[in-house]
């Protein structure tokens, strides 16, 4: 099968992978079958499947970098924002049904609860992210892209101590999502990527479509 071909399988495959949650959850609510609570089911499968797509989307470089499959990269994208949906659905789940659309009491909780406080600055770091991820401002920024886009990492750890605050009793997946994440940060330290060509080496003239990690994107 050639490269754009299995590239489009892959793509097709997340599509399906990544709405299949919120097929569930509608298919739930319309059909009343989302449990005695179905706001907090709404907002615990929303945030779980963020932070499982975040994590997801961290593993594409190493993958990349292992087996030296460049187009893996396409996949990064459709991830990432695929994340932010679901996050945007989260927050509004709250805003809406927790909150009431009332910022007063939006800004209360921001305050008061400290998962609410750590959750949204998650939230506040992957909507630049979300907004940048085009290719216009990967030309737009340049060298800049690939600093600001780290910020995935921070995101991520924001939303996994958000989880582990969260569940209080069962630490269990937190803790797990936790170590997976330091696994797929660790990994990208110099010392386990021996001859990791920087953004910089890639040479003048392709570095407006080079991504954070010195792949040419799109
Ligand atoms: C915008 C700010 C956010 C707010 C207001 C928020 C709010 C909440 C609330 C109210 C819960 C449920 C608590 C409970 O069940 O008692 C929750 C759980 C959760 N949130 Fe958030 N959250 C935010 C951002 C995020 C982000 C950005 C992520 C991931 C990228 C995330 C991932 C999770 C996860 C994984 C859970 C636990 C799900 C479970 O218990 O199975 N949240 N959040």
């Amino acid at each position: 099968m050639s490269t754009k071909k299995t590239v489009l399988a892959l793509k097709t495959g997340l599509w399906v992978a990544a709405l299949s949650p919120a097929a569930w959850l509608t298919r739930g609510v319309v059909q009343g079958e989302l449990g005695p609570n179905p706001i907090e089911t709404l907002t615990r499968v929303t945030g779980l499947t963020a932070l499982t797509l975040l994590l997801v989307t961290l593993t594409v470089t190493p993958f990349r970098r292992a087996t030296g499959w460049n187009p893996v990269i396409k996949l990064r994208r459709p991830l990432g924002l695929f994340a932010f949906f679901y996050a945007v659905s989260h927050f509004s789940i709250w805003f809406v049904f927790d909150m009431v659309f009332n910022l007063g009491y939006m800004i209360e909780d921001i305050a008061e609860r400290k998962y609410i406080t750590i959750g949204m600055a998650a939230f506040l770091v992957l909507i630049p992210l979300a907004v940048t991820s085009t290719r216009g401002w990967i030309r737009r920024l340049g060298r800049k892209w690939a600093t600001l886009h780290k910020g995935a990492y921070l995101a991520t750890a924001l939303a996994v101590v958000h989880y582990f605050w969260v569940v209080k009793a069962d630490t269990r997946l937190p803790l797990l999502l936790g170590l997976c994440l330091a696994v797929l940060l660790m990994i990208r330290l110099p010392a386990f990527a021996p001859g990791r060509r920087s953004s910089r080496s890639v040479g003048k003239g392709v570095e407006d479509d080079v991504d954070a990690e010195g792949v040419r994107v799109g």
